[in-house]
């Protein structure tokens, strides 16, 4: 995970906000010129198993909220945003995104990897049908969520997007074609 995780975090910079923390794998990956996180994360178990990474971390991470669809930050006040593997599990995704687009002051970079439906019908016609059984049984993991049109219908300009499948034995396409990139919160 650690290769796809580098490159989208290389962009990340100033006051940042992630949503959907988890248990903080990306804390050791944020690059010198992030100032400061602001953690959203619902999970007491995901901030527990977080504290040791935000104890090492060199970066502040304070944990400001508990969810990505109600952001407690004010209006352009964050110069990054971070979405890794998180959009497929808020209920209100689109949602989620208007709040980032909300709290990011114009010109701030929305970074995101994530999973979501494939654009091989076979593929995708799989994550349809088992959509439901996932949710059940992933914590509400949606697999068939056209990441790149939710970030463009909150208002964003997609300024670079990568898909590729996740690779590993015990990767089946359905869970694993990945959406990563860089949005931009467009002034005016
Ligand atoms: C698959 S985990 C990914 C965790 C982490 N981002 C990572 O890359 O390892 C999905 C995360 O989304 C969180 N989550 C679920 N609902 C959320 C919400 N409404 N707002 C913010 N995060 C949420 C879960 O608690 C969980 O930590």
């Amino acid at each position: 995970m650690r290769r796809h995780r580098e490159p989208v975090l290389a962009g990340a910079t100033g006051d940042l906000v992630e949503i959907g923390f988890g248990s903080g794998l990306n804390v050791p990956l944020y690059p010198p010129s992030v100032r400061r996180v602001h953690a959203v994360e619902p999970s007491s178990v995901g901030r527990r198993l977080a504290a040791k990474r935000v104890a090492r971390s060199p970066v502040p991470v304070e944990f400001v909220g508990l969810d990505g669809q109600d952001l407690p930050l004010g209006d352009e006040s964050v110069d990054a945003a971070l979405s890794t593997f998180t959009l497929c599990t808020i209920p209100d995704a689109g949602r989620a995104l208007r709040e980032v687009y909300r709290v990011l002051r114009p010109g701030g970079r929305f970074l995101f990897l994530e999973h979501g439906v494939s654009p091989e019908p076979d593929v995708a016609r799989w994550q349809h049908r088992m959509n439901g059984f996932q949710q059940r049984i992933a914590a509400g993991c949606n697999l068939d969520r056209p990441i790149d049109r939710m970030v463009r219908d909150a208002g964003f300009d997609v300024e670079q997007l990568g898909n590729d499948y996740l690779k590993g034995p015990r990767i089946a396409k359905p869970w694993g074609y990945l959406y990563h990139g860089v949005a931009v919160k467009l002034s005016g």
